[in-house]
């Protein structure tokens, strides 16, 4: 199992503002740059929290890069994985609208109707975890549906448990230079934060993109 994770920022670590919507934070340089990323995964995964924020649709915009994909026995899009411990994922998300398979990974705390619910507005169903959704017991079930390499994008929630996990292999980061500032306005990294024994990873590449940069950034050895 292949982790990485694809976000983009402002210069102070924000990726939405403190109203929580979607917020364009790249370029067209970055959106090609992404478009490109999803095309290479299984899946693409996000919290729910996401969900909830952006309804996104997760998938790959350029057609040709879905033709690609299919040529080598692909499906057109990757699969699309939401974690959501209490089945919060709206029936109407559009993430559980047509063009790829969505997996929503639910913790064992949802009533069955619940889950058949989300069955029956599309989604393929993982239990993981009793109160939480746990994302280490759920590679497994993915692996079992052919998933081997997946594309976290968000939100910073699900990016610290992966980095409490020690889970993710690969992280890139769009920097944009603006300001978004605001104590409670998402960044990379939520969740409890760390107070020591602080993660690091081993900078690979740096690249200036649209009016911003683009860091690459690998797991570091120990
Ligand atoms: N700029 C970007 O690139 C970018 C990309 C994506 C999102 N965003 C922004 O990020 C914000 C959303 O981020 P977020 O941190 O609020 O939400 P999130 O990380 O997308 O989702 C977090 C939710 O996932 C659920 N979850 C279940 N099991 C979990 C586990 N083991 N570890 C972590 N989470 C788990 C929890 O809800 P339950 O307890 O209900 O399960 C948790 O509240 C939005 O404002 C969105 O616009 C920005």
């Amino acid at each position: 199992m292949r982790i990485s994770v694809n976000v983009a920022m402002s210069i102070d670590g924000k990726i939405a503002s403190s109203l929580r919507e979607q917020l364009v934070i790249s370029g067209p340089s970055d959106f090609d740059r992404v478009d490109s990323l999803r095309a290479e995964c299984d899946a693409i995964m996000v919290g729910v929290g996401t969900v909830l924020a952006d309804d996104p649709k997760l998938l790959v915009h350029n057609d040709e890069l879905s033709s690609r994909r299919q040529e080598s026995g692909m499906s057109a899009h990757p699969a699309r994985i939401i974690i959501d411990s209490n089945g919060r994922t709206p029936d109407d998300a559009q993430v559980l609208g047509e063009g790829a398979r969505t997996f929503i990974v639910l913790s064992e705390n949802v009533k069955k109707e619940r889950v058949t619910e989300l069955e029956n507005s599309g989604a393929t169903i993982i239990i993981s975890g009793e109160d939480r959704v746990d994302i280490e017991n759920a590679m497994g079930s993915f692996e079992d549906f052919g998933i081997e390499n997946i594309l976290v994008e968000g939100g910073g929630e699900l990016i610290f448990t992966l980095v409490q996990k020690e889970l993710i292999e690969e992280l890139t980061a769009y920097i944009s230079p603006m300001i978004i500032g605001g104590k409670d306005a998402p960044t990379l990294v939520d969740g409890e934060g760390f107070v020591d024994n602080f993660p690091r990873f081993s900078l690979v590449e740096v690249k200036r993109l649209d009016e911003g940069v683009m860091l690459r950034l690998k797991k570091e050895n120990k």
